[in-house]
This record gives structure tokens, C-alpha cells and sequence, in this order.
């Protein structure tokens, strides 16, 4: 049997790239290999994390394509390239059409930095998550690993774990410490349940 293609999408520092890559190494992830790494833009150190682990690595760059569908149409061109089976949204942040995510239904992840549906949907991003957690309130708040739709952080969730507040928490302690006990935890396991069910 044939290991499911793998393709992350990436915009930043690629921590839970780094976190995938480290899961197939370490035979957490069995199911798939990452073939292909997409970046929004040239400087995401992912794209480095990538070079290192030896995976190709490309920009799609949406600015320089000027629309969503150019936009689109470029990373349908490379994905059949690599003959991609399922896409991780790892810190990507740019929102995917209808028909981008229709195409590949129950094929894309996300991992998303609070438990679903909390702090989530459009405009919810990065440390604004965890800005908006502390400024509530929350005692408990965490990740979630969900499907893609055309929604905002609305597809059908995967995973979550909890990771609990603390006294003096910043947006930045905290994001680390839900980056460390919940994301990298649970994206690899997610993925592998998702590349397990599309092997050939
Ligand atoms: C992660 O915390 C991820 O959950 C979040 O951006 C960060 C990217 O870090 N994604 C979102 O907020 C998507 N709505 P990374 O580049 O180091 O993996």
C-alpha cells in the first residue's frame, strides 16, 4: 500500500511543520509522508524547516497573483504536480474558498490555538486567540484539529486538547504552552488518523 501524499501550507515560523516533520521520523506518523511544503510568501522561516528536512518547498504567493482564484488555481496546479492526497493547514493564514475546500472534502486539516468554538472564525489568528482567551477569562483553553470547510474554523473537529490558564499568563506564555501541550501533540495524531483513511 501506497502512503498517503501530504501537502502543509504554511505562513509563519512553522513550528507545527517542525512538529509533523519530527512525528514521521519518530514513527508517530506511519500513514503519509510530507512530499510538498506551500508558503504564502518567501520569508516564512517554514520554508527553512523544510530545506532541512530535505522536503520540496514552494511559494504561492497571493499578492503577486492578485485573485483568489488565480490564487487557487496555482496551488490546484501544484498539488496535482506532487499527486497530493491530504493538505494540513499548519499557521496558514489565508482563508480557501468554497471551491477550493469542496475539492478536497475531508481532506484538509487545521489546527486551530483554542477549543473550537471559542475564539475562532474569521479574524481569529495567530496570538489574537490567545489575546482574546485572557481577556475573558477562560481558565481552560487549548487546540483543536478540525476538517475544512468553506466556514471559518467550521468543519467537522478532529481532535481538541485542553491546556489549563495560569496566574500571569501573557498572550505569549500562553501561546507557547498551547503551541507545546496541545498543538504539537495533537496535529501529528490527527494526521495520521486522516492519512490512514485515504492510503491507496
Ligand atoms: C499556531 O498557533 C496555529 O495554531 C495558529 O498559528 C500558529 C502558527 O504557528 N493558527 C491559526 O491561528 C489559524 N487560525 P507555527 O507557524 O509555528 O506553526
Amino acid at each position: 500500500m501506497n502512503k498517503t501524499k501530504i501537502a502543509v501550507f504554511v505562513s509563519g515560523g512553522g513550528t507545527n511543520l517542525q512538529a509533523l516533520i519530527d512525528a514521521e521520523k519518530s514513527g508517530i506518523i506511519t500513514s503519509g509522508e510530507i512530499v510538498l511544503v506551500v508558503a504564502t510568501n518567501d520569508k516564512a522561516y517554514a520554508l527553512t524547516r523544510a530545506r532541512e528536512a530535505g522536503i520540496d518547498a514552494v511559494v504561492v504567493d497571493k499578492k503577486a497573483l492578485g485573485t483568489q482564484e488565480a490564487f487557487e488555481s496555482a496551488l490546484i496546479e501544484v498539488l496535482d504536480d506532487y499527486a497530493i492526497d491530504v493538505i494540513v493547514l499548519a499557521g496558514f493564514m489565508t482563508i480557501l474558498s468554497g471551491d477550493f475546500t469542496r475539492r478536497y472534502d475531508k481532506r484538509i486539516l487545521n489546527v486551530h490555538p483554542s477549543l473550537i468554538p471559542s475564539f475562532c472564525g474569521e479574524g481569529y489568528y495567530g496570538l489574537r486567540v490567545h489575546e482574546e482567551a485572557l481577556k475573558y477569562g477562560v481558565k481552560v483553553t487549548g487546540a483543536t484539529v478540525h476538517y475544512v470547510n468553506e466556514i471559518a474554523d467550521g468543519g467537522e473537529i478532529i481532535m481538541q486538547k485542553a491546556v489549563y490558564i495560569q496566574d500571569g499568563d501573557t498572550p505569549e506564555v500562553l501561546q507557547r504552552r498551547v503551541m507545546q501541550e496541545a498543538e504539537w501533540q495533537i496535529l501529528p495524531l490527527a494526521v495520521e488518523l486522516v492519512s490512514s483513511k485515504w492510503r491507496k
